[in-house]
């Protein structure tokens, strides 16, 4: 919960610093836990596809909320929605998305229904570059939100800038990928995220070395 106020916080402050403050007085962190965003899935889904907090609503065809079992103990954080996401509005479905389904279907050995599957940006950075800093955090509290009402048990942050948005860490994904992290409520495990293993398929074999140990993490903690 400290989390996603200091995310919906730092939200706050790139808003302001878009519309061009450099200055704010000090923020007094108030107790209990309110926020703005509501504690149910498709309502936080509405506030999501009408949102217009960032450059990145003005050229996306459609939001991408992140689908899935909404009681899932497993999660998968990607970047962001590439071509296909922003036609169709559902998170994975290109050719990494192809790959992930076969990760989870074939190595974690559970159906991609029964996981639950988001993104850093809710909506396609153009010509599918890395969201900006403010591009992220000020996205960054729907998915703390999605996580906090989904409670997985294992959230694996595919890639770099997952991991990093997730963590605050800026650690490459090369240095960190295998580690299991406590998060507070939920375990972190970064992995390599699919579209890198489409360009290196030499690195799967690690992949799957993670997803075998999120498998076990699972059933350990069932
Ligand atoms: N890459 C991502 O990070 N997310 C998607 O939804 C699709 C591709």
């Amino acid at each position: 919960m400290n989390r996603l106020y200091n995310a919906l916080q730092l939200k706050r402050l790139y808003q302001l610093k878009q519309l061009g403050f450099r200055y704010v007085p000090l923020i007094e962190k108030r107790n209990g836990t309110s926020t703005a965003l509501p504690n149910d899935l498709e309502a936080l889904k509405r506030i999501v596809s009408e949102c217009r907090l960032c450059g990145l609503s003005k050229t996306r065809t459609k939001t991408v909320f992140g689908e899935g079992d909404p009681n899932a103990s497993l999660m998968f954080v990607g970047e962001g929605p590439g071509a296909q996401e922003d036609t169709t509005g559902r998170p994975f479905v290109g050719r990494a998305g192809e790959l992930l389904t076969k990760m989870i279907e074939n190595a974690i050995e559970i159906p991609r229904e029964s996981v639950y599957i988001a993104n850093i940006v809710k909506c396609r950075p153009p010509n599918n570059r890395v969201p900006t800093p403010e591009e992220a955090y000020t996205c960054l509290p729907y998915l703390m939100k999605q996580i906090e009402l989904v409670a997985p048990k294992v959230v694996v942050a595919l890639g770099a800038t997952a991991y990093h948005y997730l963590t605050g860490d800026r650690s490459g994904i090369t240095k960190v990928r295998g580690e299991v992290i406590e998060r507070g409520a939920f375990l972190l495990v970064p992995t390599y995220h699919p579209s890198y293993l489409l360009r290196n398929p030499s690195a799967k074999k690690e992949a799957y070395m993670d997803l075998l140990k999120i498998k076990r993490l699972l059933c350990e903690n069932c």
